[in-house]
C-alpha cells in the first residue's frame, strides 16, 4: 500500500533554538555500561587510553555528544565520590545492590569520568547523592571538581594528580527521589533540593546549572511542588534561584504499564503500542510545561528529560538486572519520534539524556562480552543523522495532509512525523514513516527559500525487527535517499521523497 502527504516547512520563520543538550547521554554504574562498555582498564588488550575504550570513544565522537550524565540513575544515590578517587588499589570495594548485587571496585571514578568527557568533548553532568549522602559530601564534591586556588578539596584533588579545576556545567540533586532516591513525598524532596542546592557553590569561573530530581512520566504534582519551591509565586520574597532545572523521566514500553517484552521479537500490535507510547511524551512534556508556565511564565526554569528510551526484557542469558537489550529499527523510530517532539518543545525543554549510552537499555553501542567486537545500533544512526539539529533554529512544520492516525486501543499516533531546523544557511529535515507496511510519498513545500539538496539519507531495514550484530553490523545503516526537487510558488522549493515503511530519513 501507498499513501501521500503534504507538508509545509516555513524556512524563513524562526522558532526557538534546539539546545544541543537535547542530544545528551547517560552512563550509569549499571551492568556493562561503565565496566566493559566505556572502561576496560589500563591493562586490557582492548585498545584504550588510560583505561577508556578507544573504539567506543571514537564512535561516540561522531555523534557530537553534548553532555554525559553520571554516575546514575539510582546508583547516584548510593554513590560516595570519595570511594572513587586516589590510587586504584586503595579504593574500597562496594556492592552495587541496585544493579545485580555485583562488586563495584570504584576503578572508574571522578577523574576517569572527567577524562572520558574530555575525550568525547562532552560537558559533564554529575549527579550527586541526596538519598544516602549529606549536604557536606555533595558540596565538597563540587569544590573538589571546580575550585581553583587553595582549599582542602583542592589540595586533595592536586594530591590525586589533577592541578587545574574542571569545568562542570550541570549538576543533578539526587535522582528519582520518589523511588530509589529515597521514597520521598514531593514536598519533602522540594525542601531538600533547595537545601542541597544552597551549598552547591559556583566556584571561581564555574557556573552550575542545578537540576532538581523530577517526576516519573506525568506526575504533575511532583513538578508543581518543585515549581512552588523555586518560584515562590504569590509570596513577597523574590524567586529563589536555587535550582535552574527540573527533570522528569519517561520510558517507552510495548505493553500495559511497565510490563516488559523482548527487544527483537514483537507483534505488529506491540509495535503500534510502542509508537503510541513514544508519541505520548508530547502530552507529558506539554503538561509539565503548562504547570511550569503557571509559576514561571518567563521560562527561567528549564525542563530536563534526563532519562528516556525503550525498556525491554534483558537479552536471554544475561543478568536481568544488567538491563542489556538488543536495539532494532523500532528503537530507532522511537528515538526519531522523540527528537521531533523534543524540537517542538525546545522553548522549555533544555536537555534530554538517552538511557543509556553503551550496553544498557536503548544503547548507541553494544560491546561483546568476550572479544572486542562492537556494534553500532540503529539508534546510534538516528543520533548521527540528526546531529545537525544541535543548536539550530527550529522552524515550523505543518502537516497539511497525510495518512490517518493509527488507533491503538484508546491511544493513537500519526504515522508520519517531521521536524526541521536551520543553521548556518543549511536546513535539516527529519522525516519518520512509522507505518508498518505503507510507502508514503511526502511532498514538502519549503517556503521562503530556493533550496538545493546537499545530502539525503534513509535508515530502514527489511522489517521493524531488523537489528545489527557483530556478524551483520550493517543490517540497519544509513543509505542514500533519492529526492526530487523543483521550484515551487513564490520562490519556494518543492521537494518530494518516498519513504518506505518503518523508515527514518534526513534531508539537508
Ligand atoms: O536507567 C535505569 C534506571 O531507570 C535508572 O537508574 C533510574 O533512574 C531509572 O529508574
Amino acid at each position: 500500500p501507498t499513501s501521500s502527504a503534504r507538508v509545509v516547512v516555513d524556512l524563513d520563520v524562526t522558532g526557538p533554538t534546539i539546545s544541543r543538550h537535547l542530544y545528551g547521554h547517560f552512563a550509569e554504574h549499571l551492568g556493562r555500561c561503565i565496566y566493559g562498555g566505556f572502561w576496560v582498564g589500563e591493562d586490557s588488550p582492548v585498545p584504550n587510553e588510560g583505561g577508556l575504550r578507544l573504539d567506543v570513544v571514537e564512535a561516540l565522537r561522531a555523534l557530537d555528544v553534548p553532555n554525559l550524565r553520571w554516575p546514575g540513575g539510582c546508583f547516584a544515590d548510593a554513590y560516595h565520590w570519595r570511594d572513587g578517587v586516589g590510587p586504584k588499589p586503595d579504593r574500597p570495594v562496594m556492592v552495587n545492590t541496585l544493579w545485580g548485587d555485583v562488586e563495584e571496585n570504584n576503578h572508574f571514578g571522578t577523574h576517569e569520568f572527567m577524562a572520558l568527557c574530555e575525550l568525547l568533548g562532552a560537558d559533564p553532568y554529575v549527579n550527586g547523592n541526596v538519598g544516602s549522602g549529606t549536604v557536606q559530601e555533595m558540596s565538597e564534591w563540587v569544590e573538589y571538581l571546580t575550585r581553583d586556588g587553595d582549599s582542602p578539596m583542592v589540595r586533595l584533588r592536586k594530591a590525586n594528580g589533577r592541578d587545574a579545576p574542571w569545568n562542570v556545567p550541570f549538576w543533578g540533586i539526587g535522582n528519582e527521589a520518589w523511588g530509589c532516591g529515597g521514597n520521598m513525598r514531593p514536598e519533602t524532596y522540594a525542601d531538600l533540593a533547595c537545601r542541597y542546592a544552597t551549598f552547591l557553590h559556583d566556584h571561581d569561573g564555574n557556573q552550575l546549572y542545578r537540576i532538581a530530581a523530577g517526576a516519573a512520566d506525568d506526575d504533575l504534582a511532583w513538578t508543581e511542588a518543585l515549581m512552588k519551591a523555586v518560584s515562590c509565586l504569590g509570596c513577597t520574597r523574590t524567586p529563589r534561584n536555587v535550582f535552574q532545572g527540573i527533570s522528569f523521566h519517561y520510558y517507552t514500553f510495548a505493553g500495559d504499564g511497565i510490563a516488559k517484552s523482548p527487544a527483537t521479537e514483537f507483534s505488529d500490535e506491540q509495535y503500534h503500542r510502542t509508537m503510541a507510547k513514544a508519541a505520548d511524551i508530547d502530552r507529558v512534556i506539554a503538561a509539565h510545561s503548562a504547570v511550569m508556565d503557571a509559576y514561571d511564565p518567563l521560562r527561567r526554569v528549564g525542563l530536563v528529560c534526563d532519562e528516556w528510551g525503550t525498556w525491554w526484557e534483558a537479552e536471554p542469558g544475561t543478568n536481568p538486572r544488567f538491563l542489556q537489550q538488543q536495539n532494532t529499527l523500532r528503537d530507532a523510530l522511537v528515538a526519531s519520534l522523540h527528537f521531533d517532539i523534543f524540537h517542538q518543545h525546545a522553548a522549555r525543554l533544555r536537555m534530554a539524556n538517552i538511557a543509556q549510552t553503551v550496553n544498557v537499555l536503548q544503547a548507541m553501542i553494544l560491546t561483546e562480552e568476550s572479544g572486542d567486537g562492537l556494534v553500532l545500533t540503529p539508534t546510534y544512526h538516528v543520533f548521527e543523522m540528526n546531529k545537525g539539529h544541535q543548536d539550530a533554529t527550529s522552524v515550523p512544520v505543518h502537516l497539511v495532509d497525510g495518512p490517518d492516525a493509527v488507533a491503538v486501543g484508546d491511544d493513537r499516533f500519526d504515522p508520519l512525523s517531521v521536524s526541521a531546523s536551520t543553521k548556518d544557511g543549511t536546513a535539516l529535515l527529519s522525516l519518520s514513516n512509522l507505518a508498518l507496511d505503507t510507502d508514503t510519498t511526502v511532498r514538502l513545500d519549503l517556503r521562503g527559500r530556493g533550496a538545493t539538496v546537499t545530502r539525503a539519507r534513509i535508515l530502514t531495514g527489511d522489517k521493524p525487527q531488523s537489528h545489527n550484530t557483530v556478524s551483520a553490523p550493517d543490517a540497519v545503516t544509513p543509505a542514500e535517499l533519492a529526492v526530487a526537487l523543483r521550484p515551487g510558488a513564490l520562490g519556494s522549493t518543492e521537494l518530494t521523497v518516498v519513504l518506505p515503511p518503518h523508515s527514518f530519513a534526513t534531508v539537508e
